[in-house]
């Protein structure tokens, strides 16, 4: 007899069905899992067989053939053991093979028989809710799958044995509640900032339409301390958005005790990053920086120091909001729509540029320390502003009366506009940032002044495709913010100050 169970396998965050296939015939003893299986699930033979004997069940000495179908599908991580142990308990008639089938099983096992927690549960809850089944997952990942339906059938099981009780009816599962993450503590404030007003103004336009930032200053200037900041004057996730990062979080086994926070993800990944790390990929497929940063921010502080080739592989998910990632036979790729966020020093010592200053190995400090960053790179960065040391006597002042919460506000209400606008137009973008060419020539068509100083501004500062559209992006951001319908000549006169950047960064691309 050959006893079913649905689980799933991964793609990108996709969940995948497959079909779990058990086996118990007679013939040589054996216990074999076929159907493309990595090493972790080949492994899933001795804990599947582990944790059943400790459970009371040892496994008749028979022919037992698990398969994973459809076998060219490849299937990776260790949440195959459930499926597994559950398809051997039902084809041994311990948990009733009809019932089974009305659930999709992931989850891995000790050796004790209790059941651990994977990653993926909230995609797998999803798939599972769409092909209109149940979900049996982890105990400690069931308020994680509560969140994908208000009304879907979840078994939450702490062992096998719980779960054999629960389908006994001696000891009945009750449905896990979802959970929101308590947001741990304010956000630093923009009122600790004092003086900057440039580079506050640059971080509330970049907030306000998801444009890209570069700062560059000397140290100590505020560059960090700014960007940590910029998470305070986002708005929050919408219930949506909430669940797509979710669904990042989750396949990368980050959702923090399976709560869900509604706060953007800001990620400040270290400059030794390797490009596994920012992109994805590696021995398991998993998502890189740029997938966990999706729909927030990814922050690079100290921008040079990160190795050229990992700042290049950022090109392709900054144009198409997505991360492939190439395994050995097949492709995943992953959500990675991010807004970048980079400081730097402008030269190796830090201060060149600052009035007075003379680097010791002259123009050479500043133009090899920039020449670590590709043109095309930096063509991807709409707004770069130079953030000057700030003078002892600004520091002395008290703090500024205005802080993040007014800044959010009318960072939220030029986002509403821009979610208002798209709807009407019936686009999926969001922010002016992720328009695409042609949409935003239409949304951003200047008026005939602000035409004319555009045209002469690309001949002279000799702007790409990409940067022509990227000015009128943070022009259309800019006269959202001043709730314009029109692109002025003022809006886009700023817009093009911001894509020349400061005397600091002159030497670049
Ligand atoms: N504009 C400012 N207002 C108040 N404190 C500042 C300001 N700029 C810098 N600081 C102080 O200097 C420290 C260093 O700033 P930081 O952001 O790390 O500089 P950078 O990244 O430009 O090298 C901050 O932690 C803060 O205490
Ligand atoms: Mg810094």
């Amino acid at each position: 007899m050959v006893s079913h169970v649905t689980t799933v396998a991964f793609q990108g965050v996709e969940a995948v069905p497959v079909d779990v296939q058990v086996q118990i015939a007679p013939g040589a003893v054996a216990f074999a899992v076929v159907g493309l299986p990595d090493k972790a699930v080949a492994e899933s033979r001795e804990r599947v067989r582990s944790a059943l004997l400790a459970s009371g069940l040892s496994l008749p000495p028979k022919r037992i053939i698990v398969n994973l179908a459809p076998a060219d599908l490849p299937k990776e991580g260790s949440h195959y053991d459930l499926p597994i142990a559950v398809g051997l308990m039902a084809a041994m008639g311990v948990l009733p093979a009809d019932q089974v089938l009305d659930y999709v099983v992931l989850g891995e096992l000790s050796l004790d028989g209790t059941i651990a927690p994977v990653a993926g549960v909230l995609p797998a809850a999803i798939g599972a809710n769409a092909l209109g089944k149940g979900l049996i997952c982890p105990g400690k990942s069931g308020p994680e799958a509560a969140w994908a339906s208000g009304d879907m059938a979840i078994l939450a099981p702490r062992s096998l044995i719980a779960l054999a009780n629960h389908f006994k009816g001696t000891q009945v599962l009750s449905r896990p509640d979802p959970k929101v993450r308590e947001d741990g503590g304010p956000l630093p404030d923009l009122v600790d900032v004092k003086g900057q007003e440039t580079a506050k103004r640059a971080l509330e336009i970049s907030a306000a339409g998801g444009h890209n930032l570069l700062m560059v200053g000397p140290p100590g200037a505020g560059k960090s301390m700014l960007a940590q900041r910029l998470p305070s004057i986002l708005p929050p996730l919408s219930p949506r958005e909430l669940l797509e990062v979710s669904m990042v979080q989750s396949i990368a086994g980050e959702l923090g005790e399976a709560r869900l926070s509604a706060r953007r993800p800001f990620r400040s990944p270290h400059h030794s990053a390797t490009t596994a790390a920012m992109v994805g990929g590696g021995v398991k497929a998993r998502p890189g920086e740029v997938s966990l940063a999706h729909l927030g921010v990814l922050f690079l502080d100290e921008l040079p120091e990160f190795n050229p080739a990992v700042l290049d592989a950022l090109r392709e998910p900054l144009e198409t909001a997505r991360a492939v990632i190439a395994r050995a036979n097949h492709r995943v790729n992953y959500p990675a729509l991010f807004q970048l966020v980079c400081a730097m020093n402008p030269c190796r010592c830090g201060y060149y540029g600052e009035p007075g200053h003379q680097c010791r190995r002259g123009e050479r400090c500043a133009t090899d320390y920039q020449a670590r960053l590709s043109g095309p790179f930096l063509d991807r960065i709409d707004v770069r502003i130079d953030v000057a040391a700030i003078p002892a006597t600004d520091l002395a002042l008290p703090a500024p009366t205005e802080g993040s919460r007014e800044v959010a506000a009318r960072v939220a209400a030029a986002r509403a506009l821009q979610t208002r606008r798209f709807a009407d137009l019936n686009v999926p973008a969001r922010t002016n940032a992720e328009c695409g060419p042609r949409l935003i020539e239409e949304i951003a068509a200047p008026d005939a002044d602000g035409a004319r100083l555009l045209n002469d501004a690309a001949d002279a500062m000799r702007l790409s495709a990409r940067g022509y559209h990227r000015v009128l992006k943070v022009a259309r951001t800019l006269a959202d913010l001043e709730e314009c319908p029109r692109v002025g000549r003022l809006h886009l006169a700023e817009a093009l100050a911001y894509r020349q950047a400061g005397p600091r960064l002159a030497l670049a691309a």
